[in-house]
């Protein structure tokens, strides 16, 4: 069973997120278990502070390290040996290879999302990865966890329901891409399908949907 957890000030973006189709699906068959930290309950004071101004001035506020370190902690508890996640848009581009190493791994990761314009440098001593869904700056690390979860989660075993659709879309080495799919009709508006998908010509599909594969970082 895979542990995933997810520290954020507003947890409350991943409820749909894991209440649907395959992270629902993934939980119910006991493949995944999601568990989020409200940031705001590891803050400082009466009213619970998260952020700070920067020493050295400079607009905007920072994560100050106590609560998220605290958090961090609260995680381990539950889970000792998971691997800590900094989404941030400075980390390792995101990329299917890594989806399929994580969901092959024995460890469970904490996924910290950062929000406001940034966090005090201290906490990158608590981060074992530091991960980027792209080259642009998103208003918090909500939405890049949800994408590096669901690629991973669908990937765990028993989850994305049949070998068969796994092979479809990765021809076993991860690199390749999917190729285009049709369904009934075989003409819709004037857009007739491949003819050759409707040979019924195995060896000749195979070859099409070869040809017709997107490579990956192309
Ligand atoms: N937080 C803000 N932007 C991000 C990005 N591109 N990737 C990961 N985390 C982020």
């Amino acid at each position: 069973m895979k542990k995933i957890q997810v520290i954020s000030l507003f947890p409350e973006m991943f409820d749909g997120v894991f209440r649907t189709s395959m992270m629902w699906k993934a939980q119910k068959e006991g493949a995944v278990e999601f568990r989020c930290h409200n940031l705001r309950d590891y803050g400082i004071g009466p009213r619970q502070q998260v952020d700070d101004t920067p020493y050295g001035g400079g607009d905007g506020m920072l994560l100050k390290p106590e609560p998220l370190f605290a958090a961090v902690e609260a995680a381990k508890e539950y889970d000792p040996t998971a691997k800590v996640v900094l989404m941030t848009p400075r980390g390792a581009r995101w990329k299917q290879a890594t989806a399929q190493a994580w969901s092959e791994s024995e460890v469970g990761y904490i996924f910290i999302c950062g929000r406001y314009e940034g966090y005090d440098e201290r906490i990158v001593s608590l981060v074992n990865e530091q991960v980027s869904v792209g080259d642009y700056v998103l208003t918090g690390g909500e939405l890049p966890a949800m994408t590096i979860i669901d690629s991973i989660v669908r990937l765990l075993p028993g989850v994305l329901g049949g070998e068969a659709s796994a092979e479809i879309e990765s021809f076993s080495d991860g690199e390749t891409l999917e190729f285009p799919q049709y369904t009934k009709p075989a003409e819709f508006r004037g857009m007739k399908v491949p003819d050759v998908l409707l040979s019924g010509h195995h060896a000749q599909i195979q070859k099409w949907r070869q040809e017709h594969s997107l490579k990956a970082d192309s």
